[in-house]
């Protein structure tokens, strides 16, 4: 069948951090290996948490550091997993170089500040946007 094209897109309210790592969990539950989640929202939006969170969920022992300064960190879980933050990048030729492509092929990817990558993030990833709002984060979660 031709011209089929699937959107999904749901509003979730996350009180606590528990919610937080609830959403996580049920996520990392449906990854398989070439899977992306690209996170946005401010500094402080609960990115790398939730990252966190995922990567325990994938069965990710060793500590998992926010990736702001070295730009990714791998991990070996029930699958591969590399984890990147994007803020400092300033041209796409960065993403490039880093291999990013390559990258999300063999393993599950989770990407913290992806907006310099929309070029090359793969058709089915799974778009997550934190928004703080108090001390509640409205989440909106995108799937195409
Ligand atoms: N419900 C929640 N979900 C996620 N984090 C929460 C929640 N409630 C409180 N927090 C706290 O908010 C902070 C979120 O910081 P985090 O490092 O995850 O942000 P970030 O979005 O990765 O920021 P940056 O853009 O700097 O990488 C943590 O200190 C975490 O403990
Ligand atoms: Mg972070």
């Amino acid at each position: 069948m031709q011209g089929i094209f699937i959107f999904m897109e749901i509003e979730i309210i996350l009180k606590t951090k528990k919610d937080t790592q609830r959403l996580a969990e049920s996520i990392a539950r449906q990854v398989k290996t070439g899977d992306v989640i690209a996170l946005y929202g401010e500094l402080g939006a609960g990115k790398t948490f939730f990252a966190q969170a995922f990567c325990r969920a994938l069965g990710v022992e060793e500590y998992v550091s926010s990736p702001s300064f070295v730009i990714m960190n791998e991990y070996a879980g029930k699958f591969p997993v590399a984890h990147l933050d994007l803020y400092r990048l300033a041209a796409e030729e960065e993403i490039y170089e880093l291999g990013l492509e390559d990258i999300m092929e063999q393993r599950v990817t989770i990407i913290e500040w992806p907006e310099i990558a929309q070029n090359i993030l793969p058709l089915q990833t799974i778009h997550i946007h934190f928004k703080l709002d108090g001390d509640i984060r409205i989440v909106k979660l995108i799937r195409t």
